[in-house]
Order: C-alpha cells, then structure tokens, then sequence
C-alpha cells in the first residue's frame, strides 16, 4: 500500500513511526506541509522520498493509494477532498471535520469518488477493547445498565498558545470534540446507538473561546445510561471508562492509551466462572495505538472492504460531540434528530454560540 501523509507535525510523526513498524505492509510515498521546510526535514528524518507543500501536485506525481490527513482538524475536508479527486482512500485524523455540515460534504465526497473514507479513532484497536465488543456481543456480560466515560486531562494555557488551539473556527471545540472524544467513541462503539443528551459545558479557567470542561448525561437505545465528563482542567490526569453490565463490571484506567494491565474485570455473584474464562480466552496482547488501527485499515483496503473507523461510525461520535453542545447551550436535552441541517448545531458545534461569549478574557485568567 503506497500511503502520503499530509500534514507533518506532532502526530504525522507518529504515523510515520506506525506504519513503518508494520513491517513493509506500507511504503510512505511522500510527505506534504504547507511549511514546505517542515515537509522536507519530516521526509529527510523518516526516509520518505518525495516532499512537497502542495497536496494535488504531490498526488499527481506519487499516485498514492491511501492518504493519511494529519493536518488540524480546519484543513483536513480540503485535504481528504483532495485525495478523493485524485483516487486515494482517506485516512483522516480525529476530529474528521469542523460541524456537522462538513462532516456531511465529507460523507459526499466519499460517495461520488467511490473510495473509502476512515477516522482515526485508535483506542478501539487495543485487544482489550476488541475482546470487550465481542464478549458483549455474544451476550457473555449480560445488558448494559451504567457507563462512566470520563476524560480527566490536563492542559497548561501555553499549551493553547498553538494558534489553531482553543477556537471554534479552527479546532471545533475544546476537550468534548478534542480529547474526550476518542473515550466517547470508545464508549459508542460499545453500547451503540445514543437517544438523549443532557449536558453542561463551561469555560472555567482557561483564556480559551472554547469550553474547558463538559459534563454530560447519555441515554442509550438498549437502555443503557452513561456519565461522560470532558476536562482540560484536571491535575491528576486519568482516562477511564467503565461498564456496569448486569453479569460484570469492566473498567479501563489509562491515559493516552491501554495495554491488557489497564482492564480490570469484576464478575457479578454466580457468573465469575463463565465471565472469566471468556475473558481470558479471547484475544489477548494487542496495545491500542495507531499501528494496531492501521493494521486494521490495511487489512480492510487488501480484502476490497470498508475501512474502521467508518463515516458511518464516526457521524454518531460527531453528533453525540454536537449534542453535548447543543444541550449545554440551549439548556435542554437533545437527541441525534435535532442535529439535523437547519439545527445551528450543524452549521457550527457551538450553535448561536456559547454563553461566554461576551465575557472579557481578563475575567477567566
Ligand atoms: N489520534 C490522536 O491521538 C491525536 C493526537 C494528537 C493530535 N491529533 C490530531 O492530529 C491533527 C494534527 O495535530 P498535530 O498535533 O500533529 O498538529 P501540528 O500543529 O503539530 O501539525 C500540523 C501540521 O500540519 C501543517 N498544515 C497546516 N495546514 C495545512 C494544510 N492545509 N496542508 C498541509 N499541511 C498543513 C502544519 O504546518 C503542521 O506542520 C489534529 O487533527 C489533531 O486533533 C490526534
């Protein structure tokens, strides 16, 4: 699979790292910045051949198949669109899109181009997470009753000093769409469908226009309830996430990413033995991280199938992201129809805006 990456900062670095670590399955083509002397001292760091700062000039000369889009998240339709004109599969880092509304001509750009469009969404890749779907699949744990997804991070105001951090225009919100959002995709690949959301979203301690914090209540189709909380705020940083099932308790204690010590499993009185062996028996030793979704991707691309994480997958995360918004803002609860275009929550995940808007930077410093 010969891959471009576009966009090559921070993460682009780990891409790089990732794909070479799966042992020829890829070849890195080319590397693309707008900041052409980052693209040719990335490309000279990770023997890549080809640079260069514009993206369809770059595609025409190196005909990739798959196009990693590493940029922030304001360039990454431009970009994916791009890669779809010239017949590239897409794989797009998180967040996909701005709003809702670009994550819709996204969605259309891939249909028309007829190639595939992925998100990077790597901790559902970790064999923890995998054997947690599949357990619950086939009914190992019993009905979802309670989850806690709780995103607990801790970002200095210089951290918010890189200029596309921090605003609605360039990053499409603060730790809801930013941070917390692998944990609440994690959280949504488990239990499915969401109904109904009530939330509070602040701006508590940062110089930032986005939220710092959010606080929100989530209501599932199969009758599930989570707390989900999303903070940039939180010294003691820690992501977990936990699932109260009527047959056992899983919990996941990590940070940026888990191996098997992170899960920890408590089977409810009378089902230690048949929650624990299926727990032990499935796969086993996979950390989560961008090499073990990339393996993924290039499985799905070699077999002709649909890459994870799917459009499809990825727009019920954006909504739940969207909806926390809207039901902070609006101070009622919201469910996935009220996202709709004509929703201001589509246009832009702040809606009218966020109730902070008018206050002085100095009063939040
Ligand atoms: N999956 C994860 O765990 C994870 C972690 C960190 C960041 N990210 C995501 O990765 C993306 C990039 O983040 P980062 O920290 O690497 O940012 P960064 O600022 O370090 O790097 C972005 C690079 O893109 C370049 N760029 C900007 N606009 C461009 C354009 N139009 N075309 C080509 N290049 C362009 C910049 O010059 C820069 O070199 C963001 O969407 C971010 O949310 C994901």
């Amino acid at each position: 699979m010969r891959v471009a990456l576009v966009g090559t900062g921070n993460i682009a670095r780990i891409h790089a790292e990732a794909l070479r670590g799966l042992g020829g399955r890829a070849e890195i083509v080319a590397g693309v910045d707008v900041d052409g002397a980052a693209a040719k001292s990335f490309c000279r760091t990770h023997g890549i051949p080809h640079s260069g700062t514009d993206l369809a000039r770059v595609l025409d000369t190196t005909r990739p198949d798959l196009v990693h889009v590493c940029t922030p998240p304001g360039a990454h339709l431009e970009a994916a669109r791009t890669a779809l004109a010239y017949g590239a599969h897409v794989l797009v880092e998180k967040p996909p899109t701005l709003t809702l509304r670009q994550f819709a001509e996204l969605e259309a750009a891939a249909d028309h181009s007829g190639r595939h469009v992925a998100t990077v969404f790597q901790h559902r890749f970790g064999s923890g997470a995998r054997r947690l779907r599949a357990l619950h699949d086939a009914g190992v744990l019993g009905r979802p009753l309670l989850a806690i997804c709780h995103t607990t991070w801790y970002r200095t105001q210089e951290y918010f000093d890189v200029p596309w951090r921090g605003r609605w225009d360039t990053e499409g919100g603060g730790p809801t769409m930013g941070h917390g959002i692998h944990q609440m995709d994690l959280l949504l690949a488990i239990l499915g469908e969401w109904t109904q959301v009530h939330a509070l979203a602040r701006r508590q301690a940062r110089d930032v226009d986005t939220e710092d914090l959010s606080l929100a209540h989530v209501g599932f189709a199969n009758g599930c309830v989570a707390s989900v909380v999303n903070s940039v705020l939180s010294p003691r940083e820690q992501s977990y996430l936990r699932f109260d099932f009527a047959r056992a308790t899983i919990e996941l204690t990590h940070l940026y990413g888990y191996g098997e010590d992170a899960w920890r499993v408590t089977p409810a009185p009378g089902h230690e033995e048949a929650v624990l062996s299926a727990w032990h028996g499935g796969e086993r030793g996979v950390p989560s991280g961008h090499q073990a979704q990339f393996a993924a991707v290039l499985d799905a691309l070699e077999a002709g199938a649909r890459p994870p994480v799917t459009l499809a997958e990825t727009r019920r995360t954006m909504r739940l992201v969207a909806a926390i918004y809207a039901a902070s803002f609006t101070g009622s609860p919201v469910g996935p129809g009220d996202l709709g275009p004509g929703s201001p929550f589509h246009e832009r995940m702040q809606g009218g805006g966020p109730p902070w808007r008018l206050v002085a930077r100095q009063e939040v410093a």
